[in-house]
């Protein structure tokens, strides 16, 4: 599985509830599509979780349901290893040392940071700051060339970049400087009620965000109900956010270009839009759903899976932080 003539990928999403369109269209899907070319490393990312409170029945829910639902979005344990980061010690060890190379001011222009500690104002913890050198630890460690991310993470994996370039600038190249890898269509799924707010799971309002475990009815109550502008021409336009970001999925879901779509829709409006928008989700979902179904049914398999894919991810992991210890200047266990 590990083979030194691909390049690395690595990725990871946080199980703290069911996975968003946004996850998926963002994300998830190129996870799947990159699989036959890299080296592929994912994993479900439990211990970032925590820097929300998490009732823990829930979080061990959430990150057992995430783990069946990326293997029946494709992930192929003969090609990739996908384990729970909670169960490779070597996350939060390199994460320590790289909170040492990452400086206060780095953290406190996090966009995310200022966000979620608005929004939880009641619990910001130091894990909640500095959740970016975890991540950063969870890329440097599988020396990862390339990184899928939706938009909203660009300034984390710039800030991996970053530490990986400083650490290697003061002990020699000890980490591969990772690439972003962003779609061009569904980088920035928005919310289906407020499209200048991202698509998101913790979202109060309910019909802002389609889960990928939303039934069909659901899913068209969804789209019926987004929010559009009072026009009625299926284009991409300045002011028509709620279109454009219809039109976004729209393209993200069926691989064709904002032009064509235009062209296939114009005369039409956005009540037909909405519909075919909805119909196209729910059919590239469709099959997905069912394989998460089978896929949770089976508790041994999910946990063999996990098992067998955390001392492989560990191994890579292992040999990157042996590497850093030594370099800072840590004394190594005697033989
Ligand atoms: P998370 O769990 O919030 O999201 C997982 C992935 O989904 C993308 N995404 C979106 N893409 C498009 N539109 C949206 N509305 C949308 N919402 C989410 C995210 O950009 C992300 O790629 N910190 C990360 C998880 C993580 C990670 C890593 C990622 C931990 N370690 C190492 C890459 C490498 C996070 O919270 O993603």
């Amino acid at each position: 599985m590990e083979n030194p003539v691909k390049k690395r990928v690595l990725s990871m999403v946080q199980s703290t509830g069911p996975f968003t369109l946004g996850n998926y269209l963002g994300a998830l899907k190129n996870f799947v599509r990159l699989q036959d070319e890299y080296d592929c490393v994912y994993a479900l990312a439990d211990l970032h979780a925590i820097t929300v409170r998490q009732e823990p029945a829930s979080l061990r829910k959430y990150t057992l349901q995430g783990y069946a639902m990326l293997l029946a979005m494709g992930i192929d344990l003969e090609k990739s290893i996908f384990f729970l980061q909670s169960q490779v010690p070597e996350h939060a060890q390199l994460a320590w040392i790289l909170n040492c190379y990452t400086q206060f001011g780095e953290l406190s222009r996090m966009t995310q940071f200022k966000d979620k500690s608005q929004k939880h104002a009641d619990n910001i913890n130091a894990g909640l700051f500095t959740y970016p050198c975890l991540m950063a630890a969870d890329i440097l460690l599988y020396q990862a060339d390339y990184v899928p991310i939706g938009e909203d993470q660009r300034q984390h994996l710039e800030l991996a970049r970053d530490v990986a370039g400083r650490f290697n600038g003061i002990y020699s190249q000890t980490f591969t400087v990772p690439e972003g890898i962003i779609p061009k269509a569904g980088a920035r799924v928005m919310s289906l009620q407020d499209p200048t707010k991202k698509m998101s799971k913790s979202d109060e309002n309910v019909n802002a965000c389609v889960f990928v475990e939303d039934d069909p009815d659901t899913i068209l109550r969804k789209f019926k109900r987004a929010k559009t502008d009072s026009g009625s021409e299926v284009a991409l336009g300045e002011g028509k956010d709620g279109v454009n970001n219809l039109i976004g999925i729209f393209c993200a879901v069926t691989g064709e270009t904002p032009e064509q779509v235009a062209r296939d829709f114009s005369g039409k409006g956005y009540g037909d839009f909405k519909v075919a928008v909805a119909e196209a989700v729910i059919e590239a979902l469709r099959p997905i759903q069912a394989r998460y179904r089978q896929l949770l049914e089976d508790k041994g398999y999910l946990e063999r899976c996990y098992t067998e894919n955390a001392p492989k991810a560990q191994a890579i992991a292992r040999r990157t932080l042996q590497k850093v210890m030594r370099k800072v200047g840590f004394v190594p266990l005697g033989k």
